[in-house]
């Protein structure tokens, strides 16, 4: 119905007057049943009936179409008139520091991988040489799928490594950021849920002072230069030999706080070099290739970040909370 354009002022009525109007073409076409032979009239009747219904709702839409156009004083809409501001929501800060991990990380050439919450009992723990009634197990406890025991709800994103080692040979070099379960009691240091970032890099030749130079690297880079690191002997099933690193405490700098517990370091991850058996467990050649893997806990380095005291507050989506990281990119 192009003469009926929606931007003419007038249209709705020029519309009206044609087809609904006292002279217009359907109350002339209801002056024809008259000469429709009796059997035709009611069904001729119904026709015109729907036809006149139709003609009222594009009619009404024409004039709806057109009020807009139409203001006070009879101008045109004032196009030029400020938006009415649509309120922005703003990035959790788990996700603003996963971000700056995963940027930090892929500057040094590693991938992001992920891979599925619920685990078997394979990815989670025996491919990571954890087998069955290993008592590292004890170190996170799980939880198991009640119907399914085989089956669990991840308790580290090693799982994604074992992923990873299953679908891919050598060099390997990613980074598997992701939510992480343990039967934890909810408390200000420890919940039921965190996330965490690992990393593994495997390839010919690669040494523990590669690891010691990439997480140097990323301290830095993530938390400042004049942040200092250690590294203490420690113990993973999935690495031999394992280290945990720590940094001097951004909170007192090394004075002595209740964070640091008044030691000026804090722990900030677990590291070591890939344990053969894992490799094996995968058909990498350990007398070819070695490798070293690393985790850390996002909230904990969202912690000494910004400060944040109280592990709880990251999930209870308190709008008080999460707008504070509103200028942070
Ligand atoms: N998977 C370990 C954890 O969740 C972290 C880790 C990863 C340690 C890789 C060493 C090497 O505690």
């Amino acid at each position: 119905m192009s003469q009926f354009d929606a931007a003419q002022p007038d249209s709705a009525e020029v519309f009206r007057i044609r087809f609904l109007g006292t002279k217009g073409q359907i109350k002339a076409l209801m002056g024809e049943l008259k000469n429709v032979s009796p059997e035709q009239r009611k069904a001729m009747g119904q026709h015109l009936n729907e036809l006149k219904v139709l003609a009222e709702q594009q009619w009404e839409s024409l004039k709806e179409s057109q009020q807009p156009t139409v203001i006070a004083g009879g101008n045109s809409m004032d196009r030029t008139l400020p938006g009415t501001p649509l309120p922005v929501g703003t990035r959790h800060p788990l996700s603003l520091v996963r971000n700056e991990i995963v940027a930090i990380f892929r500057r040094l050439g590693f991938a992001v991988a992920e891979g599925p919450e619920i685990e078997d009992d394979w990815h989670n723990f025996g491919a990571m040489n954890l087998p069955e009634d290993h008592p590292a197990r004890d170190m996170q406890d799980t939880f198991y799928i009640q119907q399914e025991p085989a089956w669990l709800l991840r308790t580290h994103t090693s799982s994604v490594q074992a992923r990873v080692m299953e679908q891919q040979q050598p060099p390997i070099r990613v980074i598997c950021p992701g939510r992480v379960y343990r039967n934890e009691t909810i408390s200000a240091r420890a919940h039921c849920f965190f996330h965490q970032v690992e990393g593994l890099y495997i390839d010919e030749h690669v040494s523990f002072a590669d690891l010691k130079q990439t997480l140097y690297f990323f301290v830095q880079e993530m938390l400042g230069k004049n942040v200092k690191v250690r590294f203490r002997p420690s113990y993973f099933p999935f690495t031999e030999p394992s280290a945990e690193m720590d940094i001097s405490c951004l909170i007192c700098e090394g004075k002595g706080c209740s964070v640091c517990k008044h030691s000026g370091w804090v722990e900030i991850l677990g590291s070591g070099m890939v344990h053969p058996r894992v490799l094996e467990n995968f058909s990498i050649d350990p007398n070819k290739y070695t490798g070293f893997a690393f985790g850390m806990g996002i909230e904990r380095i969202t912690q000494l970040k910004y400060q944040i005291n109280d592990l709880r507050l990251y999930s209870q989506n308190d709008v008080r909370f999460l707008q504070q990281f509103s200028g942070v990119v």
